[in-house]
C-alpha cells in the first residue's frame, strides 16, 4: 500500500477533460468529493463484490454493512423483509442480529434463488431465522406471502436490493411501505447507481434515475417517511438518501403543529 503526503492546505483537484474542480482536502466538501470519487472508483473495481458475512458473499460496501448492523440493533425488528438474496450474505447479516436479539425472522425474496445459494443458505447455522420466497418482489402473490409472514410482527423493517430500475424500485416502495411499522425503516439500496453512471464500465441502463429517483418520487407523496442521514454519514455508501424512517404518530403530529405555527407567524 502507498501513502500520499497531504499536509494541511492540500487541495483535491478533479480534472474532467479540462474542467477543473478544486476543493480543500480537509474541508467538508473535500470529504464529500473524496467519498463520492471513492464510490465511483470502488464500483469500477467491483469492490462491493468483495465482502463476506459469516461465510456468505454480501454485495455491499463495508460501510453499509456497518450501517445495517447499527440500524437493526437500534430498531430491534422481529421481521426483516429483504428483496434481493443473491448469495445470501445480506440475509445472514440480518439473521445474525435477530439471533442475538433472540427472536424473529428474515424473509428473503428473490426472483431466482440459485440451487447452490439455496443449499448454502439452508445449511447455514442461521437458517432457522430465514424464510425464502422465490418470485418477483412486485408480484402480488409474493407481496401477499411476505405480508402473511409479517402479520404478527410488532416491528417490521424492509430492505430493497433487487432489480434497480426506477420503475421496479418505485413499485417496491409503494407495495412494501405499508408493512413498515412506525419508528422502523425502509432501506432502498443502490441509489448510487445514478452516481456511477459515468464510470468507464457503466451500463446505459444506469441512466434511468434508478433507485435514487424512485426514492425521491416516493418521498414526495409519503410525508410519513423521512431520509435519515445518520446511516450514510460515512460518505461511502451505495445507498444515498436510502435509509428512510417511518415517523411515529407523535412525530407527524409535532411536524403538523410546527408547520401550522410557522404558517401563522
Ligand atoms: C444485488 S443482488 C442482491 C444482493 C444481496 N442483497 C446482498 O447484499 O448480498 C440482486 C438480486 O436481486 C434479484 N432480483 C432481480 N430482479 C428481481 C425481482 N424482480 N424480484 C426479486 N428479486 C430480483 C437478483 O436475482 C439478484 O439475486
Amino acid at each position: 500500500m502507498r501513502n500520499y503526503q497531504a499536509p494541511p492546505g492540500s487541495k483535491l483537484v478533479l480534472d474532467n477533460r479540462g474542467e477543473r474542480s478544486t476543493v480543500d482536502l480537509y474541508s467538508r466538501e473535500g470529504f464529500e468529493m473524496l467519498s463520492n470519487l471513492w464510490i465511483k472508483v470502488a464500483a469500477e473495481n467491483r469492490m462491493m463484490y468483495e465482502p463476506t458475512w459469516l461465510g456468505r458473499p454480501i454485495i455491499q460496501f463495508p460501510t453499509d454493512i456497518v450501517a445495517i448492523q447499527e440500524l437493526l440493533w437500534k430498531v430491534q425488528p422481529d421481521v426483516v423483509i429483504e428483496t434481493g438474496v443473491a448469495h445470501g450474505g445480506s440475509l445472514m447479516l440480518s439473521a445474525a442480529l435477530l439471533e442475538l436479539l433472540g427472536r424473529g425472522k428474515v424473509i428473503g425474496i428473490d426472483i431466482e434463488i440459485r440451487p447452490h445459494n439455496r443449499a448454502a443458505i439452508e445449511a447455514h447455522p442461521l437458517k432457522r431465522r430465514i424464510e425464502l420466497i422465490e418470485g418477483s418482489s412486485i408480484a402480488p402473490e409474493t407481496v401477499s406471502a411476505a405480508r402473511r409472514l409479517a402479520a404478527d410482527a410488532e416491528v417490521v423493517l424492509v430492505i430493497f436490493d433487487s432489480n434497480h430500475t426506477y420503475d421496479h424500485v418505485l413499485q417496491e416502495l409503494e407495495l412494501y411501505a405499508p408493512l413498515v411499522t412506525a419508528g422502523s425503516y425502509l432501506v432502498a439500496h443502490d441509489g448510487a447507481q445514478a452516481w456511477v453512471a459515468d464510470i468507464p464500465s457503466a451500463k446505459s441502463a444506469w441512466q434511468d434515475g434508478g433507485p435514487l429517483e424512485a426514492i425521491h418520487e416516493f418521498l414526495a407523496g409519503h410525508k410519513e417517511f423521512r431520509i435519515d442521514p445518520f446511516y450514510t454519514r460515512f460518505g461511502i455508501t451505495s445507498s444515498p438518501d436510502g435509509y428512510l424512517r417511518r415517523l411515529t404518530k407523535s412525530e407527524i403530529d409535532e411536524r403538523e403543529r410546527s408547520s401550522a405555527s410557522g404558517a401563522s407567524t
